[in-house]
């Protein structure tokens, strides 16, 4: 059912934890499940995620998609990591059963969330983020 890599993710998750002070921090629900994920993220003046944590409450697919997307906005410009979708998460992954692509929603927006926070706090705009629902 789960690939090598979600299988991997969700035994060995990276970058699992917490970051105090943080420059954004960003909660979401799955209204689907009830599951809850929150993203830490730590900014650089120049607008770079220098380092990222998750803590999930969730499904294994959601551990492996939060897991996985961590990895891919870390050491990203802002700007870079606000275009990954959950489809580049799930894609990485080698993909995701279709009853599972829900959960990796969570991390697109858990992400947002946490960009949003930090917009909000630093009297900023981010291209193309929007008010987190
Ligand atoms: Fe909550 Fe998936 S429904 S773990
Ligand atoms: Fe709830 Fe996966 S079933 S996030």
């Amino acid at each position: 059912m789960y690939t090598e890599k979600v299988m991997d993710h969700f035994e060995h998750p990276r970058n699992m934890g917490e970051i105090e002070n943080a420059s954004g921090v960003g909660t979401v629900g799955n209204a689907k499940c009830g599951d809850i994920m929150r993203i830490y993220l730590d900014i650089d003046d120049s607008g770079i995620i220098n380092d990222v944590k998750f803590k999930t409450f969730g499904c294994g697919a959601a551990v492996a998609t939060s897991s996985m997307a961590t990895e891919l906005v870390k050491g990203k410009h802002i700007n870079e990591a606000m275009k990954i979708t959950n489809k580049a998460v799930m894609e990485a992954l080698d993909g995701l059963p279709p009853v599972k692509v829900h959960c990796s929603l969570l991390a697109e927006e858990a992400i947002h969330a946490a960009l949003w926070d930090y917009a909000q706090k630093n009297g900023i705009e981010i291209e193309g983020l929007e008010k987190p629902k």
